[in-house]
């Protein structure tokens, strides 16, 4: 059995194939399969910490990070996704449309578009909507965008979870989801509240 079900509101199930990219077989649990990737993550944020250059807003980096966070435990990790989810744009387009986003961001940095925390949240909503990977794009994506606040904007993180697992279902979950279902409309306010902008 695969642990692809009973994942949270708002998550992405994963095809045969990317199921398949599991490296420890063994896993039979969801539960498993959490603690394996919250134990690669916290591989990846250290390396993120440590790390000294290494611009966030280049398609290498958000790559090389996402490999870092996930890539004990799948093997495509780092590698852009190559089938369609139910979120996010044709595989064939994520690399093009990262691409903007990252010009976009920088642009933003550059010319004080939003106030840092609502530069973030929109950096955070395009990146999940492009969906670049296969999966654990919500957690790549809200660390990118602390990174993002850091190195652009000399800021603190945003409290994405103010405490709770963001990645199990709560009132803080579906306010996120909700969020982001509302930025997918062009309504910012609700993520702007909630990222504290
Ligand atoms: N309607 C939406 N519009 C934009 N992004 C969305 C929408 N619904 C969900 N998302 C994003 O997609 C993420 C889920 O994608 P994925 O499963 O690849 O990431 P994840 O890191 O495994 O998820 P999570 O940590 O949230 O459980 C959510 O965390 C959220 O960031
Ligand atoms: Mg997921």
């Amino acid at each position: 059995m695969f642990p692809n079900s009973g994942g949270p509101e708002g998550a992405t199930p994963l095809d045969p194939d990317e199921a398949r990219g599991l490296k420890h077989k063994h896993v039979t649990t969801r539960g498993e399969l959490d603690e394996l990737e919250q134990a690669n993550m916290q591989l990846g944020v250290a390396w993120l910490t440590r790390k000294r250059n290494g611009d966030v807003l280049t398609l290498e980096f958000l790559r090389k990070f996402h490999d870092r966070l996930f890539g004990e435990v799948w093997r495509w990790a780092g590698r852009f996704r190559l089938t369609e989810k139910n979120i996010g744009v044709a595989p064939s387009q994520v690399a093009v449309q990262l691409q903007a986003l990252c010009d976009d961001a920088r642009f933003w940095a550059e010319n004080a578009t939003w106030p840092p925390r609502e530069a973030a949240a929109r950096f955070h909503h395009r990146l999940v909507q492009i969906h670049p990977f296969p999966n654990g794009n919500g957690r790549h994506a809200r660390f990118a965008a602390d990174e993002y606040l850091k190195q652009y904007f000399g800021q603190p993180p945003i409290d994405w979870a103010t405490g709770v697992n963001l990645q199990a279902d709560s009132a803080r979950r579906t306010a996120y989801i909700a969020a982001l279902r509302a930025a997918d409309g062009g309504d910012y306010g609700p993520l702007l509240a909630f990222v504290g902008a």
